[in-house]
């Protein structure tokens, strides 16, 4: 996908526009180099808001947005917007901590915002565990293999969405908890990208635990110890769904 002067427009970004319906009319918050309201623009969605926060990334963004009809506020997360005017908001390419920070600072318009499309850049367990207290619902949750790093993404909508029944049936005997954090549409979705996820996650944890000794921190061990455990027996009744889809 293109955005900006044959710029290509990164697969983190375009799985976000590929999400958004037709017609939205969008605000894309921490818009930095503006790539995801230019290719809106140029798949021609109504005039999109970008927003920035901080005068060197507010300017920034001015001059690589420069010609494409797009509205540049500045302020920080939803203040620059107010709910009557989008459809859809993307927080995309911030840590889970900061985009919890913009919700809870304007929580009167996330209640009457439609659709949010969130992509933490670290801190997703957090972020969902943050959404479900709030009662704000994950409506759709997917995953982006990029360069090697894997993006995720959180389509959220301001109503309670409770624990599918599904889950628990799939993944019984595991913590809820423990589920809720990884998502609930990451482990319902049987694709193969997902099962390279999770085995990436354990692979990760088991390293971790290796190079842990045992006896110098033993409350981190038992910790890293436990999440291994759940991983495993995440992976092994994903394997089941995916094989009972085959
Ligand atoms: C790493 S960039 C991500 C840019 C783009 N959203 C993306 O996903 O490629 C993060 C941007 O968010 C902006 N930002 C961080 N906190 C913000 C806030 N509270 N309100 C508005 N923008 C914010 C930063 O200035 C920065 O430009």
């Amino acid at each position: 996908m293109n955005s900006g002067d044959g710029i290509m427009l990164p697969k983190r970004l375009a799985s976000i526009v590929s999400q958004i319906p037709g017609g939205s009319r969008v605000a894309d918050i921490g818009s930095d180099h503006g790539y995801l309201p230019i290719e809106l623009v140029k798949r021609g969605f109504p005039r999109p808001i970008a927003t920035e926060h901080a005068p060197g990334p507010y300017q920034q963004c001015a001059e690589s947005i420069a010609g494409y009809d797009i509205d540049l506020r500045f302020g920080s997360g939803l203040a620059p917007i107010s709910p009557a005017e989008v459809d859809v908001v993307v927080i995309a390419g911030m840590s889970g901590q900061t985009i919890q920070e913009i919700l809870v600072q304007s929580w009167d318009k996330v209640k009457q915002i439609g659709m949010f499309i969130l992509q933490p850049m670290l801190g997703a367990e957090e972020l969902r565990l943050f959404l479900l207290e709030r009662e704000i619902g994950i409506s759709h949750e997917w995953l982006v293999k990029e360069r090697g790093k894997y993006y995720q993404y959180l389509n959220v909508i301001p109503e309670k969405i409770s624990v599918p029944d599904q889950l628990k049936r799939a993944y019984p005997n595991i913590e809820e908890g423990f589920l809720i954090k990884i998502g609930c549409g990451l482990l319902l979705d049987t694709s193969e990208l997902n099962q390279e996820y999770f085995q990436f996650q354990l692979k990760k944890l088991e390293k971790v635990l290796k190079r842990l000794d045992r006896d110098k921190h033993s409350q981190r061990y038992k910790e890293i110890e436990m999440q291994v455990f759940n991983w495993r027996q995440v992976i092994q009744c994903h394997t089941k769904l995916v094989n009972a889809h085959r």
